[in-house]
């Protein structure tokens, strides 16, 4: 059986209400005229899930991030797992490099919001990646794989997990690893033994400057699951060629 690759649209803090239910329109449009083999997974601004969940049932839908705290409480500004998931997220994003950046999340928050994330039936996407500074030195694989056992639980085992390779100096930036340097990693991860027991309900995906033209190539990739897309995910023609 061949599983379908995963489109994963990250819209990041772009888009308003208006415009992304106008967008999203024509994205099921796009989805209903193409026999796309992908599947699309849609992660908008959060306060947009539950308007796009409710107008267009068929989309699925991810959050960008959710709350370390789990139980209800004055939390100001946070927004629980439970709310995401009442809101009709079915994944999250989880320890984006911009959450890890601008916000200074660390591999401890991580762990606790993927814990959050599945205790209410939300699919983590578990985000990990090294900094240029960070491959040159020679120290990516050291970090990576801390990355992956601070984060990734391993009781009780997820259903489903999804671990997303972005490497820093690839978001935005136009550069995009060799397919043998995504691939190198991939394998890291499968064959950590942080993983062995999680290896089945684990899907890999890849992210950083993914685009129309360079899709195809990136989907070539043992073991790959999937692209997170960023900037080429708000641009309908680039939408439409890659789930063509
Ligand atoms: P770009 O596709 O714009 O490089 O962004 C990647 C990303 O951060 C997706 O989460």
């Amino acid at each position: 059986m061949t599983i379908s690759p995963l489109i994963i649209a990250n819209w990041k803090m772009h888009l308003t209400l208006k415009e992304a239910m106008a967008y999203a329109a024509k994205i099921e449009k796009i989805l209903e005229l193409q026999k796309s083999n992908k599947q699309l997974i849609i992660a908008p601004p959060s306060p947009f899930i539950a308007s796009l969940g409710e107008r267009f049932p068929k989309l699925q839908l991810c959050a960008q991030d959710l709350s370390i705290f789990d139980e209800d409480g004055p939390y100001t500004g946070e927004i629980s797992a439970k709310i995401l998931a009442s809101c009709g997220a079915k994944y999250s994003l989880i320890g984006h490099s911009e959450r890890r950046e601008y916000f200074d999340e660390t591999n401890v928050t991580i762990g606790k919001k993927v814990q959050n994330a599945i205790k209410h039936n939300i699919t983590p996407i578990i985000c990990i990646g090294e900094s240029l500074e960070c491959r040159q030195a020679g120290g990516f694989k050291d970090l990576l794989s801390y990355q992956i056992i601070s984060s990734v639980p391993t009781n009780p085992i997820p259903k489903e997990l999804i671990i997303a390779y972005e490497p820093l100096w690839s978001i935005g930036t136009g550069l995009v690893p060799s397919l043998d340097q995504i691939a190198e990693v991939f394998e890291l991860i499968l064959g950590h033994p942080h993983l062995k027991r999680l290896a089945k309900a684990c899907r890999l995906v890849y992210g950083g400057s993914v685009n129309s033209k360079n899709y195809q190539n990136l989907l070539s990739i043992k073991d790959i699951g999937g692209l997170l897309i960023g900037s080429a995910s708000l641009k309908e023609e680039e939408i439409t060629k890659i789930l063509n």
